[in-house]
């Protein structure tokens, strides 16, 4: 089984690629079985954010009920630099009595750069390496190779997830509904992997849940989810190419 977590639709691209080509099953985390120590093959695939696994990936790969014996392999999408994200779940795993056999990281655009002034689709051209990496991460595991050269610790990756740096990393990509802007049409609440929206008097309206994975700013209908109370243009907004609205609705 390949389990996934994805904002703007890159991990979604590459774990489904993955399935279809293992001939495997793909679940959201959020729809993951609690116990999953039948399957003798586990994927995990997600998104780097701030050089670490995403809060909410790391909460789940907590609680993996996995068999010892299974063949597991984790891959992250990231713009560029993955820092600790690999390790931050083999740990978590290997807690709980499994191991990581496998990992790679994939580079493809990277959803965060609107916060940084930046176009994510002028990154377009990461995507061209992906088929042949795919084929290659696709033998790799169909062969059950070992290799965990990706699984690091870094100083950016230890330092950013200190106490201290962590709020940085959050108020970075900090979310904003526009209320001039916001139609309410609720789209943003069924992308929402944490259930952090809700409709109230035709506005969305943020909770605390959030994971700070752009869903609602990138499919926002009409630009009004804001990062860091600026307006993005349309042209900004990014989600994989091979990947739709329908399949990135989880309600
Ligand atoms: C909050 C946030 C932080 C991010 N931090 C990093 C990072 O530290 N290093 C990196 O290379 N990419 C980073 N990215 C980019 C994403 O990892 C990348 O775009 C990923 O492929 C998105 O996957 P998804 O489309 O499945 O959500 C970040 C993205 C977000 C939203
Ligand atoms: S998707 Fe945008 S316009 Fe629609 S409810 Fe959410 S914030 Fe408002
Ligand atoms: S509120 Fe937006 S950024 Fe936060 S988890 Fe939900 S969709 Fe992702």
């Amino acid at each position: 089984m390949i389990l996934y977590f994805s904002g703007t639709g890159n991990s979604l691209y590459v774990a489904r690629s993955l399935a279809q080509a293992l001939g495997d099953s793909l679940r959201h985390i959020n729809n993951a079985p609690a116990d999953l120590t039948q399957e003798k093959m586990v994927g995990v695939v997600y998104p780097v954010y701030t050089y670490d696994a995403p809060a909410a990936v790391k909460t789940f790969a907590d609680t993996l009920v996995l068999n010892k014996d299974a063949y597991v392999f984790v891959i992250v999408t990231c713009g560029s630099t993955p820092g600790n994200a690999i390790l931050s779940v083999k740990q978590r795993v290997e807690k709980n009595g499994a191991s990581v056999a496998y990992s790679r990281i994939v580079s493809m655009p990277d959803c965060s750069a609107p916060a940084m002034n930046n176009n994510p689709n002028d990154q377009l051209n990461k995507l061209e390496p992906v088929p042949a990496l795919l084929k290659q991460m696709t033998a790799d595991i169909q062969a059950r190779k070992h290799d965990l050269q990706h699984a690091k610790c870094t100083a950016m990756g230890t330092i950013m997830n200190t106490r201290a740096m962590q709020p940085i990393g959050i108020a970075a990509v900090r979310q904003h509904v526009n209320e001039d802007k916001c139609i309410g049409c609720g789209i943003c609440t069924k992308v929402c992997p944490m259930e952090n929206i809700v409709i109230k008097d035709k506005k969305a309206l943020i909770g605390d849940r959030c994971t700070q994975c752009l869903a609602c700013v990138h499919f926002c209908t009409q630009q009004a989810m804001e990062i860091r109370h600026k307006t993005m243009p349309k042209e900004w907004q990014y989600h994989h190419p091979g990947v739709t609205l329908k399949d990135m609705m989880l309600r």
